[in-house]
């Protein structure tokens, strides 16, 4: 395994990324559980120093832990490298101007890079940089305008890079990395879905015979989280999901196919009344997610507490789907004072786990979306169910701006069901990350048949976006929304306009509320 030790790099969850893609297992860890670890004798196969926004003349850090291992591979990125050159008795020469965006670097002779070409463009971000070369050294890349942008070894393999392998903005960045990896650091690439599965597995053998409770929403974090917690755990996993009315049709159709062809024991609870009523004259959109959040915890913990009465049983552990940037997150690089790490829990099940005192079972706690979804491929899921869209916990209730009527849930409904039933048609579906449509509470002019109507707003929104932290909206097609919005003004009632949202996150989230 790779550590890629954090120094607050935004660029540190990239090289986890780009490392796994290449093949090499990777996790991020603090400097703090570095030195925990190496003191207990725990090694990885390479060690990578991210990028950091501070100078290494403030670092008063002793690194020597690390770098007395003199046979463990080290890549030190930006900030590592400098600390390599500070380490190593080079000279780091505090920086005036700075060296922001793209840069041309050059290899130097007998340090050519597999895969790449004598000249690229790279991405820089720095101030500081190495102005000679720490003992034992070599310069291994030069960037356009004469400076040290890269210096290696002459004997162990350390590799120290000025620039940002892991952005997109670096041409080859990926065949860099896997120089280091393969040529430098001599490592197999060797990480894949098996092996994916294996770890996560593992984490659910690790609890041993217990009862598991899954607040299952049907998406994709929770479905593979729950097939492959059902593979070692079987009848002692119970999923509930918490019909509260704000569904779409698809939703509800998702889950109950879930229940008819997956061994999963999954319940519906079935409260719609209870929610409508609750969020009754609620128009502000935190205290509709308040309402809605708060709810779903009084019904879950009801439900389970009936359930443990009438079952004779009692649960230890919540399964949830959180995934690897929830837990990237919530890791401060800087928690040098012994600060744990602590884990936000998932937005829906909030302050659950506390009250009923179960523990938390995270299977998917080291991946991103996109490995989430081969795991589901590796569990032979249905293509359809792993790259189903996200939808959000509080479902309907933050598409429907202001207070939510029974005649606006169906109106949002309704034209969710069109978007959707287009997006299959035209082949559209996975050309975008996330589609959706909102009601907007105005009313506008227009003409329906022969006749003035004075009716409500559709607005349509589809992104794309990796993890839905940034997103861009989706230029679709022009016949496919014309098609849309002629079919939401012509088929659902009390509409008679619809708009697209060209947005971009930040500065508009991905839902309106
Ligand atoms: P925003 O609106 O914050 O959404 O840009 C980012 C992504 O998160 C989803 N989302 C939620 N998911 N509970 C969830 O499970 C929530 O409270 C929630 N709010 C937003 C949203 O659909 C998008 O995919």
């Amino acid at each position: 395994k790779i550590w890629i030790v954090d120094f607050g790099s935004q660029y540190t969850q990239l090289i986890t990324r780009k490392s796994r893609e290449l093949g090499y297992s990777s996790e991020i860890i603090t400097l703090k559980e570095c030195r925990e670890l190496f003191a207990n004798d725990q090694l990885p196969d390479a060690l990578v120093l991210s990028g950091g926004p501070q100078s290494v003349f403030e670092d008063e850090n002793d690194y020597s832990f690390i770098f007395n291992h003199q046979d463990l591979p080290i890549l030190g990125i930006c900030y590592g490298m400098q600390i390599l050159g500070k380490f190593f008795e080079g000279n780091v020469e505090r920086g005036t101007i700075g060296e922001y965006g793209h840069a041309t670097i050059e290899f130097t002779k007998g340090h050519e890079f597999e895969s790449c070409p004598d000249n690229i463009n790279v991405w820089m971000s720095h101030s500081d940089h190495i102005s000679i070369v720490p003992k034992d050294f070599e310069v291994a890349i030069k960037s356009g305008n004469g400076l040290i942008a890269g210096i290696e070894h002459k004997k162990r393999k350390i590799l120290g890079l000025q620039f940002h392998p892991e952005v997109e903005h670096s041409d080859h960045g990926k065949d860099i990395l896997n120089h280091f990896y393969k040529n430098i650091a001599k490592l197999n690439a060797d990480w894949n879905a098996s092996e994916m599965l294996e770890e996560a597995t593992e984490m659910v053998r690790a609890i041993g015979d217990k009862k598991v409770l899954c607040a299952f929403s049907g998406g994709v974090d929770s479905l593979v989280a729950a097939m492959l917690s059902h593979r070692v755990l079987g009848d002692n996993l119970y999923c509930f999901f918490v019909d509260h009315g704000l569904l779409r049709p698809q939703d509800l159709g998702h889950i109950k196919l879930l229940q008819e062809k997956l061994p999963l024991n999954i319940e519906i609870i079935d409260v719609k009344d209870l929610f409508l009523s609750k969020l009754k004259g609620l128009s502000d959109p935190e205290e509709k997610r308040k309402m809605i959040g708060n709810t779903f915890i009084e019904v879950f913990e009801k439900k389970v507490h009936e359930f443990e009465e009438s079952h004779g049983i009692n649960f230890d552990y919540l399964l949830q789907g959180t995934l690897y940037p929830d837990v990237i997150e919530s890791i401060s690089p800087h928690e040098e004072d012994g600060k744990s790490v602590t884990i936000k829990s998932h937005h829906n099940v909030g302050g659950l786990p506390e009250r009923m005192k179960l523990k938390l079972l995270e299977p998917l706690r080291h991946l991103f979306k996109d490995e989430v979804r081969k795991l589901g491929e590796e569990l032979s899921l249905e293509h359809n169910w792993v790259y189903r869209h996200p939808f959000p916990g509080p479902g309907l209730g933050i598409r429907i701006l202001g207070e939510i009527f029974p005649e606006s849930i169906t109106k949002v409904q309704e034209s969710d069901q069109i978007l959707f039933e287009e997006l299959h048609r035209s082949g559209l579906y996975e050309s975008t990350w996330q589609a959706l449509t909102v009601l907007l509470p105005i009313k506008t002019v227009g003409v329906k048949g022969d006749s003035r109507a004075y009716e409500e707003v559709i607005c349509l929104r589809m992104v794309n976006s990796s993890d839905g932290m940034t997103a861009t909206w989706s230029d679709m097609p022009r016949d496919f929304l014309s098609k849309v919005s002629s079919r939401i003004t012509n088929e659902v009632k009390g509409v008679t306009r619809v708009v697209y949202d060209i947005t971009s996150k930040p500065p508009g989230t991905i839902e309106w509320e």
